[in-house]
C-alpha cells in the first residue's frame, strides 16, 4: 500500500477502529490490520470520516477575482473538510458556452487544490443550443429569478429546456427557485433585512418550486437550491418524488431576527432571503428527520467594503465554504445531529447526486478523508479563515475543524496545516467529455 490510515472510521454506519489502506488515491483494502504501508498515519484520539462535498459555490473566478479565486477558495475548502467543490456559473463572463466552460476548467486546473466540477448557466440565449456545450459541463444552473450576477432564464422556456436537457439527463439541473414575476411585484427600497424578506417573500419561492415541479418531465434530475421557507417543504411534501433539496447553513442558522449579530445587516443579505424563525426550524426539523438531501454552503463571498454600504445597494451573498462541516461537527458533538445523518447530508448525497466515486470510506472509492478531533472546540474567527473576502457571518460561533483534510489519499491538510499543492485538485470528469 501507499498509504495507510489507522483509526476508528466511519463504516457502514458505524465506527469501527479499521486500518484504511490507499493505493494510487484509492481506498484499496479496508481490514482491522493491514501491513505498513510506505507512509502510515495512525490516530487514537480522533475519528475518520469522508470529507465533504459542497455542489454549490461561487468561486468568482474569471472575473471578480477580487472576492475570491480557485485557489483561495480550494483551500478554504480543504481547511473546512471539503474535498471537491462545484462552481457556479455567474462569473464573468459567465459559463454559459463551450469555450467559457473549457477556459474555467484550464483556470481551475491551475489552481485548485481539491477537485471540482462546474456548471453550466442555462439562459433564454441558450437553453435552445444546449448541445453545444452540455458534454463540457457537470451540470446545469438555472436561476429563475433574478439575483447577484444572475444569468436568467424565463419560466416560458423552462419546459423547452427540460425537454432539450433529457439527452442529458445524467447532469442534474439545479434551480435557484425564486419567481421572477412574484419578485417584480413585492419590489420596494430595502433597508435592512425585514424589508429584504417583504421584497422576496416565501410565495415567490414556493411559486417556482411549483413551475419546475410542473414543467419537469421523468427523465430530468432536479435539485433545488438552498431551500429556504417551511411553505416550500410543505409543498415538497407532497410534491417530492425524485427531486432532491438542498439547505444552506445560513437559512438553517438565521432568521431575520439574529441572536448574535456581528455585522451590520447588509452583510446578511442573500437571496433567497434570511425568513423567520419558524422557517429555521422547520429546516433543521426536516434536516434532521432525514426528509433534506443536501447540505450545500452556496459560498458567495463579497469584499467587506462592498457589502459595507447601505442595505438596498449592498451585494447579495454570504461566505460559508470554509464553516458549513466544522459547524455541524460541532452539532454532532452536541448531539444535535447523527453521524448518519451528516455524512449522508454532506458526503453521501452529494456524491450520488453528482454521480462521483466518493463520499464513502469504501473499498474501490476515492481515498477523501478528514480527521476530527471532537475535543478540539474552536470558535470561528474571520482572522484564522482563508476567505479573500475576510469576513465571516460566523464569528465568534462554536466548530470543529479537522485536523487532516486527505483528497485521494493525498493530505492537502496536515496538522490543521496546508501542505497540498496548487494545481493538485482535478476535474471531475464528464461522462461525455472528449479527451
Ligand atoms: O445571495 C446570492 N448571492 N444569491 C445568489 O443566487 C447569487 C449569489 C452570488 O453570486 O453572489
Ligand atoms: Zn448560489
Amino acid at each position: 500500500m501507499n498509504i495507510v490510515v489507522e483509526g476508528k472510521a466511519y463504516i457502514r454506519n458505524k465506527i469501527e477502529h479499521v486500518c484504511i489502506g490507499i493505493e494510487d488515491g484509492k481506498i484499496a483494502k479496508i481490514a482491522k490490520i493491514l501491513p505498513k504501508g510506505e507512509e502510515n498515519y495512525k490516530f487514537s484520539r480522533e475519528i475518520i470520516l469522508p470529507a465533504g462535498i459542497d455542489i454549490h459555490v461561487h468561486f468568482r473566478e474569471p472575473g471578480f477575482t477580487h472576492k475570491e479565486d480557485f485557489s483561495t477558495g480550494t483551500i478554504s475548502a480543504a481547511f473546512g473538510g471539503i474535498c471537491c467543490i462545484f462552481d457556479m456559473p455567474n462569473t464573468k463572463p459567465p459559463t454559459t458556452t463551450k469555450n467559457a466552460i473549457l477556459d474555467k476548467i484550464e483556470i481551475a486546473k491551475r489552481k485548485a487544490y481539491i477537485d471540482f466540477g462546474l456548471y453550466a448557466g442555462i439562459t433564454d440565449e441558450n437553453f435552445e443550443n444546449i448541445r453545444d456545450f452540455a458534454k463540457y459541463c457537470n451540470a446545469f444552473k438555472i436561476y429563475l429569478g433574478s439575483t447577484t450576477n444572475a444569468l436568467q432564464l424565463r419560466k416560458e422556456n423552462l419546459k423547452d429546456f427540460f425537454k432539450n436537457a433529457e439527452e442529458f439527463s445524467d447532469k442534474p439541473i439545479m434551480i435557484h427557485a425564486e419567481d421572477e414575476e412574484c419578485l417584480n411585484k413585492h419590489r420596494i427600497v430595502e433597508n435592512n433585512l425585514i424589508d429584504h424578506l417583504r421584497a422576496r417573500p416565501d410565495v415567490c419561492e414556493k411559486k417556482s418550486i411549483q413551475t419546475v415541479h410542473n414543467c419537469k418531465s421523468k427523465k430530468n434530475r432536479i435539485h433545488i437550491c438552498h431551500v429556504s421557507s417551511a411553505d416550500s417543504i410543505e409543498f415538497l411534501k407532497e410534491a417530492k418524488g425524485d427531486i432532491s433539496i438542498g439547505v444552506t447553513l445560513h437559512h438553517l442558522l438565521f432568521s431575520i431576527n439574529i441572536k448574535r449579530k456581528t455585522l451590520p445587516d447588509s452583510f446578511y443579505k442573500v437571496n433567497p432571503p434570511l425568513r423567520k424563525k419558524f422557517d429555521t426550524e422547520t429546516l433543521i426539523e426536516h434536516l434532521t428527520n432525514g426528509f433534506i438531501d443536501v447540505l450545500e454552503s452556496d459560498h458567495a463571498p463579497h469584499t467587506y467594503e462592498e457589502k459595507n454600504i447601505n442595505f438596498d445597494e449592498a451585494p447579495n451573498g454570504i461566505p460559508g465554504v470554509e464553516t458549513m462541516y466544522p459547524l455541524f461537527l460541532f452539532w454532532f458533538s452536541k448531539n444535535l445531529i447523527s453521524l448518519g445523518q451528516l455524512v449522508s447530508l454532506i458526503s453521501e448525497k452529494p456524491a450520488r447526486i453528482m454521480g462521483l466515486e466518493k463520499g464513502v470510506i469504501s473499498e474501490g472509492k476515492d481515498a477523501d478523508l478528514i480527521v476530527v478531533d471532537l475535543k478540539n472546540i474552536q470558535k470561528i474567527k474571520a482572522e484564522n479563515l482563508h476567505y479573500k473576502c475576510e469576513w465571516t457571518p460566523y464569528e465568534g460561533m462554536q466548530a470543529i475543524f479537522p485536523s487532516y483534510t486527505l483528497v485521494r489519499g493525498t493530505p492537502i491538510v496536515e496538522e490543521y496545516i496546508l501542505v497540498g499543492e496548487k494545481g493538485y485538485g482535478e476535474h471531475i470528469k464528464t461522462v461525455n467529455e472528449e479527451e
